[in-house]
């Protein structure tokens, strides 16, 4: 049976994870630091992406990125993640990140939003080709199908990046 034969849900492969923001990540009026929030995001996406390709990723992009609302010091962040849909070597992973109101009603609150694209690699750093998506719930499949608008949209970056490389390449003579 070849790689590409194997599929894995939606499910299969979620993340989740709980920061509670500290002092020496928020700005001087107490909010967390959009890098910071980033780098979470990038964590959370990376272990959903590995878990479905069950290889090492990398990230190609973080796209669409909203910081719809400022976290603060204390609060409890949740970040949630899932792969929308597998290309070839690809996945395109969604994070939303909320905090948990955790010593008051529990609600959450949306706070940013990101795509991912994360590249699936062999241990010799080569690209390897990754498992369909199973979307199965009406959500699922709604992020499924858009998945392959957001990737025509990214195909330009893609293009800019590789000729961003090629320059590089000649100037430092790679
Ligand atoms: C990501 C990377 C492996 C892609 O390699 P490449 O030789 O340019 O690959 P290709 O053009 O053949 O593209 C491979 C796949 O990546 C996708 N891709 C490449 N660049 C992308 C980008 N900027 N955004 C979204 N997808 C991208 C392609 O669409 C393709 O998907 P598919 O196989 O599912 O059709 C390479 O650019 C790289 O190593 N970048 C650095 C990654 C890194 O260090 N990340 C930060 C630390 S984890």
């Amino acid at each position: 049976m070849s790689e590409r034969a194997i599929s894995r849900t939606v499910a299969e492969s979620q993340a989740e994870r709980s920061e509670i923001v500290f002092p020496n990540d928020v700005n001087p009026i107490g909010n967390l630091f959009g890098g910071r929030l980033m780098q979470f995001i990038d964590l959370v996406g990376a272990v959903a992406s590995v878990r479905h390709s069950r290889a090492i990723t990398v990230t190609a992009s973080m796209d669409h990125l909203d910081f719809v609302a400022p976290v603060k010091v204390g609060e409890l962040l949740i970040l949630k993640a899932s792969v929308n849909r597998a290309f070839k070597t690809s996945m395109e992973v969604g994070v939303k990140a909320m905090v948990e109101d955790v010593l008051g009603t529990g609600e959450m609150r949306h706070v940013a939003s990101a795509y991912l694209t994360y590249v699936a690699l062999d241990r010799s750093g080569h690209k390897i080709e990754v498992p369909l998506v199973v979307p199965e719930t009406e959500h699922q499949k709604r992020r499924y199908e858009d998945a392959v608008a957001r990737r025509e949209m990214r195909s330009g970056e893609t293009l800019r990046k590789k000729e961003i490389r090629a320059t590089i390449g000649s100037v430092w003579n790679l």
